[in-house]
């Protein structure tokens, strides 16, 4: 594992404050307000960041859940599910086949797992309900309106009276202890900009369809009650994560964005992205931009229960320097590579299905950057109860696996085999929640 020496590692992070405006913040200007929050989210990272771990987990191979039957077939069972509901992961069977989902909403909030799991977004705070897909008042977001809902300061847990379509106008800037909860109503976010958590801690996103994002042209935008500044251009994500910590991002349905679907990047960590359908797309996720930013040595990101499928070329995800966990994933389609990296990230990939495409140069599903086999040959990426179909491989390195990560089982969820996968899949994307059902 790469664990950064710690100290080194905040150092860098202080001296990297002062010059992050050029550093594609799309801050305007790098304000007291903005260095406040840059020097809060530091602190915040650190601690979510584990360099001292107590507890210890078992490696996969000790573990076979007999309840589940496995499957190799390739093809996904595409039709509508009518059944009972079936929690077929950890992560939904804390919450979704209760009938009581709706008047117990912030039960999800003690549901997270993986390096995610200190997320609990908006527990503590109200509700807010989003009643207006307009966004058209950057500076005083009107009352009622998703921005209007993410810029206040006190812990919030965002839900919405009506299914919608908002076009974000500019980037949505959000504040920290915010969950946006799209369950019970189709909440989709498209023909705009995306979403931006940028130097703030604990936010939950659950739910959401988020298609066809492009970039913010910029200007003053307010993103606090006490704040408003100017941004530079956004980059056209979906989710822009941005020198943040302890975000959870759980069933959504995402595609098509002018950049990556969901960016990791500026020593942001403790991270889960699960339950994911993800389609349509060319830089899938992109975890640490630059091979200059060691900051990213903090990073821990699970990746976990999502389905990567139709129209996907690469990055899923594409790791720089942190400690990156991909497991019990779907990959049915790529048309470059699957998972990639440089500067030394580890990835430790366990249970993922991986079915190559039909090009007989795309086969291989890992992809290496910027180093020659001398140099990777030491980066730490194995995978471990892989299912490999159509000719799928993987370019193992680095030290063997090892029986224990030092991490504790919430951090680092105990992977299934791949033949699981379909089954642990199968309810990927945003569900289609009803008041008073198990979800
Ligand atoms: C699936 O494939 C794996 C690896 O090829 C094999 O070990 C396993 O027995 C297969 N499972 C089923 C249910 O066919
Ligand atoms: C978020 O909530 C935590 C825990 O209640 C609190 O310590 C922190 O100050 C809050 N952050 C902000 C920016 O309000
Ligand atoms: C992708 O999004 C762009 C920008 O909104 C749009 O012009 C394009 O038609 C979309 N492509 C597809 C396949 O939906």
């Amino acid at each position: 594992m790469a664990v950064a020496d710690r100290t080194s590692v905040l150092f860098f992070f202080l001296s990297l404050v002062a010059v992050i405006p050029v550093l594609q913040a799309n801050i305007g200007e790098f304000d007291a307000y903005w260095q406040q929050k840059a020097k809060e989210a530091e602190e915040t990272a650190s601690k979510a960041y584990n360099s001292h771990p107590e507890e210890i987990t078992d490696s996969l191979a000790k573990q076979v859940d007999a309840t589940l039957v496995g499957t190799n077939a390739t093809r996904r069972n595409l039709r509508k599910y009518n059944g009972p509901c079936l929690a077929t992961n950890p992560i939904d069977r804390c919450w979704r086949c209760r009938a009581d989902w709706m008047s117990d909403r912030k039960r999800l909030a003690d549901c997270a797992q993986g390096f995610g799991h200190k997320a609990i977004g908006g527990k503590e705070g109200k509700f807010y309900v989003v009643t207006d897909p307009s966004d058209n008042d950057m500076a005083n977001p009107k009352p009622g309106t998703l921005r209007h809902a993410v810029i206040q300061e006190e812990p919030l847990w965002i839900i919405f009276a009506k299914s919608m379509v908002i076009r974000l106008n500019q980037e949505l800037i959000m504040t920290s202890n915010k969950t946006i909860d799209a369950r019970g109503t189709h909440v989709l976010i498209a023909n705009g900009a995306g979403i931006t958590i940028q130097f703030i801690q604990n936010v939950i996103i659950h739910g959401l369809h988020i298609h066809n994002i492009v970039p913010g042209s910029g200007g003053m935008i307010r993103d606090s009650v006490n704040h408003i500044g100017f941004r530079t251009r956004s980059d056209g994500d979906g989710i822009s994560i941005f020198g943040a910590a302890n975000i959870w991002i759980d069933h959504v349905s995402m595609s098509n964005c002018s950049d990556g679907i969901i960016d990791a990047i500026m020593g942001s960590t403790g991270i889960t992205i699960s339950n994911g359908h993800f389609t349509n797309h060319n830089e899938v996720m992109l975890f640490g931009a630059n091979d200059a930013h060691v900051i990213d040595k903090i990073m821990q990101i699970t990746v976990a229960f999502n389905h990567f499928g139709q129209g996907l070329e690469q990055r899923m995800p594409r790791c720089r320097w942190g400690f990156i966990h991909v497991l019990n994933n779907d990959y049915t389609h790529w048309l470059m590579y699957a998972i990639g990296g440089s500067s030394q990230p580890t990835i430790i990939s366990q249970g993922n299905r991986f079915i190559a495409p039909l090009d007989p140069y795309a086969k291989q599903v890992t992809h290496r950057d910027y180093a020659t086999e001398d140099t990777w040959s030491k980066w730490q990426w194995r995978s471990e109860g892989d299912v490999m179909m159509n000719g799928a491989f993987f370019v193992e390195s680095g030290e063997p696996h090892i029986e224990k990560y030092p991490f504790s089982r919430l951090e680092m969820i105990q992977a299934k085999p791949g033949s699981y996968v379909t089954r642990l899949t199968r309810f990927a994307g945003a569900l289609d929640c009803k008041p008073n059902q198990p979800c």
